[in-house]
């Protein structure tokens, strides 16, 4: 298994270009499945999650070719509505094929997602909106059988917000007979992006960025193509690798009002920053600030950066807490921290954190996909050596992100395991 080796304590500098986002990248592959004929995303990022997600639509029977950054899905002769365990197993979201699948066949089978590193991770809300929009669900053997002769429009109340539970009740609803109103959708830039798509393929839908999608459903669907929207959460990755290691560095290709809420806590924290069009340059301060965060859907502090912050609150002047709502169980990556001379108390899903001076390198291990890229961080920041096993988990997230770090002037170097 590869293995990422550090030498930290480094200054950074330059400019980084941020990639295509996996989580817009994944729905919109699915919803594919929604009509007949050729679909071409473009800024596609080269990742193992979308190299997963490719051979589940194979799978299904669709034709998918991935040159540069350009998928082409053909998904004409997709004839089977089965994901399998072995697939669905390794990638959760796997089960954004579910709403399609009913979508097109009246039927599909989905393997139930287990659980993960971060938690349990739960589909209640998925099989709520397919059921009420009529569709009969089995769930026998580990599999789940929706089925549906025919879907009618109707109101879907998420009483939690979902990112996923919205993607897939969008893409059941939109040939579903008549209208449909979902209430408390989310609001992630990846489900305005879905919507985008849904409605270049005919789909009708209105509410884009509200938390009430209001749905037309429509008999037929047509292939479209579409550029994917820059990845938020490898924004925040890098302009906390910039932070964590007091550097000047400049993102590009990114679109800051998706990630404000982490610009506004950096600048609480004393770093400064400039905005210009699609990039954003990092000044960071002699003394980094005791930042409390809690994170909340979109817009508020995103989970998936919780990690990374958490990271960079390790070197702060002071004490202060991080509080994971969405995952309570997000803090694998404390321990490791630690290793490297972090302080870090935890008190059930709140980490608290004492600031220190600086943090050492050792020899840790990645868990998920942003607490490895937390690792790398931390890593940049150390003192001294630092090696990071079972780092397939990052690639599953981040493009090359040792040669893009290296081209900030870092000394990481991947080492073949
Ligand atoms: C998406 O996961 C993202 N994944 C996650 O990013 C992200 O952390 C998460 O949204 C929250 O923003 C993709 O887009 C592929 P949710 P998803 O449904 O859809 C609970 C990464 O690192 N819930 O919004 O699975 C759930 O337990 C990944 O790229 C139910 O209770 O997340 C959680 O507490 C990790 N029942 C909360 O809702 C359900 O049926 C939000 O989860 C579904 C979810």
């Amino acid at each position: 298994m590869d293995k990422f080796i550090i030498n930290g304590g480094k200054r950074l500098k330059g400019e980084v270009n941020i990639s295509g986002a996996k989580n817009a990248t994944l729905p919109i592959m699915t919803a594919t499945l929604l009509a007949k004929g050729n679909s071409i995303l473009h800024n596609v990022p080269r990742l193992i999650d979308i190299k997963m997600m490719s051979h589940l639509l194979r799978v299904l029977g669709a034709r998918v070719d991935f040159h540069g950054d350009v998928l082409e899905i053909d998904t004409t002769y997709v004839n089977y509505y089965e994901a399998p365990y072995e697939l669905v197993s390794k990638m959760r979201a796997s089960i954004y094929v579910m709403g399609p699948l009913l979508a097109r066949f009246g039927q599909a089978r989905v393997s139930f997602p287990g659980g993960c590193a971060i938690g349990t991770r739960p589909v209640d809300l998925h099989l709520k909106a397919m059921e009420a929009l009529g569709a009969k669900i089995n769930i026998e053997h580990g599999y789940i059988k929706p089925a549906c002769k025919e879907l009618i429009g109707n109101e879907i109340n998420f009483d939690k917000v979902s990112v996923g539970a919205t993607a897939n009740a969008l893409m059941t609803a939109v040939l579903a007979k008549g209208e449909t109103n979902i209430h408390n959708a989310a609001l992630e830039p990846e489900i305005g992006s879905l919507i985008d798509f849904l409605n270049k393929m005919g789909a009708q839908i209105e509410g884009k960025d509200t938390t009430h999608l209001k749905i037309t459903g429509v008999s037929k669907l047509e292939p479209a193509e579409m550029e994917m929207i820059p990845d938020r959460i490898e924004t925040g990755t890098f302009l906390i690798a910039g932070a964590i290691t007091k550097s000047e560095i400049t993102v590009s290709n990114c679109i800051p009002k998706h990630i404000q809420v982490l610009i506004d806590r950096m600048e609480d924290a004393g770093y400064l920053f400039e905005i210009i069009g699609d990039s954003i340059k990092i000044y960071p301060p002699q003394i980094i600030k005791p930042v409390d965060i809690v994170t909340q859907p979109y817009p508020n502090f995103p989970t998936d950066l919780q990690a990374q912050f958490l990271a960079l609150m390790t070197l702060a002047d002071g004490q202060c807490t991080v509080e994971d709502t969405i995952f309570p169980d997000r803090f694998m990556h404390v321990g490791e921290l630690n290793r490297l001379d972090a302080n870090i108390l935890m008190d059930k899903n709140m980490a608290i954190i004492n600031g220190v001076k600086s943090l050492s390198g050792a020899e840790i291990m990645a868990t998920d996909l942003r607490a490895s890229a937390t690792l790398v961080l931390a890593g940049l920041a150390a003192r001294g050596q630092t090696t990071i096993s079972r780092i397939y988990h990052i690639d599953r997230g981040y493009e090359r992100i040792e040669e893009k770090l290296q081209k900030l002037g870092a000394n990481i170097k991947r080492v073949r395991g």
